[in-house]
């Protein structure tokens, strides 16, 4: 049995609420009697994507279990490459591969420089397809940001962009036990491509939906919902996930 914890969208820098949340999270991560395969944060790490605030994240991101990252929307690629990543600077897609325990982790940058909506790109698809076929032995848990299909959200207007190339792409490799997503700021659950599509509730904020009031991206923020992640199981190729509120 594998068991990651999958948080999404701290925005550090948007204010100090954004600090205290992400904190919250992480020490309660940090206090289980387990140790966790992954931690997976899927985007919006930074929300004005300076350096001072990856400074700050790379902090809060510190932990006794292995954290994982991929950049969001708000995330700038050479200042999160620099400080959060500790390598050189470089304007490219932040694509990365990392194996922990029983499974591979495939994180890939779905962020377009300037633009909310997302995409991947020809290298990072080449390279997600390279990666794929080489590492076959193990499952795969694939993250990025962008939804690539609606949840029934106002974030459904930025979504990922052209979804039929990285379902057509998935197709060819069925040992993808789940796609880990972020940007909607509210946990769900669906599928894509015949496998489970799973997105990690906001840290900094939770998205309203249209039945809770909200229809338009610019009025559906709640900043007094609590914070919160989800747990995946990964069991005999089964994937099972648990929902947790963390009180700040
Ligand atoms: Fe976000
Ligand atoms: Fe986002």
């Amino acid at each position: 049995m594998l068991v990651i914890a999958h948080l999404s969208d701290i925005h550090v820098g948007g204010s100090d609420r954004s600090v205290e949340r992400a904190d919250a999270v992480m020490r309660y991560l940090d206090a289980l009697p387990y140790d966790l395969d992954a931690v997976l944060v899927s985007g919006d790490i930074a929300d004005h994507g300076l350096a001072e605030e990856y400074e700050q994240a790379r902090k809060l991101l510190t932990s006794r279990h292995p954290v994982l990252v991929c950049p969001g929307n708000h995330d700038v690629r050479e200042e999160f490459r620099r400080v959060l990543l500790g390598e050189p600077a470089a304007s490219g897609p932040v694509n990365r591969v990392h194996r922990t325990g029983g499974a591979v982790y495939v994180l890939c940058d779905s962020s377009v420089p300037g633009r909310p909506e997302g995409h991947l790109d020809d290298e990072t698809l080449t390279w997600l397809d390279g990666v794929l076929g080489a590492e076959s032995d193990l499952p795969v848990f694939m993250a990025f940001h962008h939804p690539p299909t609606t949840l029934h959200s106002p974030i459904d207007t930025i979504m990922l962009q052209a979804p039929d190339r990285l379902a057509d792409l998935l197709a060819g490799h069925p040992h993808v036990a789940a796609v880990l997503v972020g940007h909607a700021h509210t946990s769900a659950a669906t599928t894509f491509a015949g496998r489970p599509l799973l997105a990690a509730p906001g840290v900094v904020s939770t998205l309203r939906l249209p039945w809770e009031g909200a229809t338009t991206l610019a009025e559906c923020a709640d900043y007094e919902l609590p914070p919160g992640l989800v747990f995946h199981v990964l069991d005999d190729g089964r994937v099972t996930t648990h929902h947790r509120v963390v009180p700040v």
